[in-house]
């Protein structure tokens, strides 16, 4: 008794003294653990390429063992929610960088980079932009104000901005959003240059879904990042989602098309892996699940230039799949119970092999 009361104020001590935000200091990882030798990061960290995983800040803060294998297992995060718009202004010029202040607090303690994702969108706007009337002048300047705050707010924190999401439609034309509409297809460019004004080390992405395979879609982004280096705007890398599904297979060539964006000197990452399918799982799906994770790693790996693989939360406790795609779920590497699934062991095998041959060189 006397013991815990006397580690309750000790605790109590070090945390004023640190001058920890209370909230902060609460979360589930204050107790700290290292990352493990047998971790998917520390293997791919030989190969010069960081695992990330999405991240829930509530599911940080209440949950020891989602936050355990979070630190355990990855060298990068990306929120998945609290670095958007409606997040961070869900009321005009009122500002909610908590829960991603948090976020990045947890990386910082364990060494890994974060993805900043993302200040332009066109979905999870607030509803005070999406039902004010503004003039197309003012959306410009609320735009621009939008990315000097936020990404002033983080300045040298993040390691890649998601500066522009989603600007295409599957058939590679430009997406009609609020932005586009009010600015033209300018918007991108002025994006991406606000956001090196604002935090100049920051690595720049442009990143959608379904360009990860040769086609439409991904040779109009491949022709506007040929057009934005030409016209020297600042731009580092693109994002592929990667969000699969297994009952669709593979998108074709996907090494080919990784490449092509490597060989114009850009940095390629796969932003949010997951591979869903329709329930239930099957021995089976799931062998064939991971046999689709192993194939993506190795093209990340033989592209010199992929930096980063990312998925779209690490397990299916907290996946945004079956919320979104109905009777379809099991999309993760860890299950709900944060067993690793075969994907796992597959995506470390793949990094294994990988460091065993020495293939890469990076
Ligand atoms: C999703 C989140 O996972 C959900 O929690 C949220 O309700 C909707 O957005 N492409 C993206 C991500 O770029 O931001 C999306 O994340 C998934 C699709």
């Amino acid at each position: 008794m006397k013991t815990t009361n006397f580690g309750r104020v000790l605790a109590a001590l070090v945390v004023a003294a640190l001058a920890i935000p209370l909230d902060s200091a609460q979360l589930a990882f204050s107790r700290g653990v290292s990352e493990r030798e047998d971790s998917l990061s520390h293997e791919a960290h030989k190969l010069g390429i960081r695992i990330g995983s999405a991240v829930s800040s509530s599911a940080l803060s209440i949950d020891t063992t989602y936050a355990q294998i979070l630190g355990e297992q990855f060298s990068a995060i990306t929120p998945e929610n609290e670095m958007k718009w409606a997040f961070v202004e869900p009321q005009q010029g009122v500002f909610n960088f908590g829960p991603a202040d948090n976020e990045v607090l947890f990386a910082h303690q364990y060494g890994q980079l974060v993805r900043g994702h993302n200040l332009v969108w066109h979905s999870q706007l607030p509803s005070w932009l999406l039902r004010g009337s503004f003039t197309n002048e003012q959306l410009a300047d609320l735009l621009k104000h939008h990315i000097f705050a936020e990404a002033g707010h983080f300045r040298g924190k993040i390691w890649q901005w998601d500066v522009v999401n989603e600007p295409f439609n599957e058939d590679g034309t430009l997406r009609p959003s609020i932005w586009f509409n009010a600015l033209g297809p300018n918007y991108i460019a002025d994006a991406l240059v606000w956001t090196h004004l604002a935090d100049p080390h920051a690595k720049l992405y442009l990143n959608d879904s379904n360009i990860e395979g040769l086609g439409p879609k991904s040779d109009a982004m491949y022709a506007l990042v040929k057009n934005l280096l030409a016209a020297h705007v600042p731009i580092d890398g693109v994002g592929f989602e990667t969000h699969l599904a297994l009952q669709f297979g593979l998108p074709p060539m996907i090494q080919q098309n990784l490449q092509r964006f490597a060989d114009l000197g850009l940095e390629v990452s796969i932003t949010e892996m997951d591979v869903r399918m329709v329930l239930p799982a099957t021995p089976d799906s799931l062998a064939r699940q991971a046999s689709v994770y192993a194939q993506l790693m190795q093209d990340c790996i033989a592209v010199r230039n992929c930096v980063d693989f990312t998925v779209w939360e690490y397990t299916d406790k907290y996946s945004w799949i079956p919320g979104f795609f109905k009777g379809q779920g099991s999309a993760d590497i860890y299950d709900e119970n944060f067993n690793p699934k075969p994907a796992y062991a597959a995506l470390l095998d793949a990094l294994e092999n990988a460091v065993s041959h020495r293939h890469h060189g990076k």
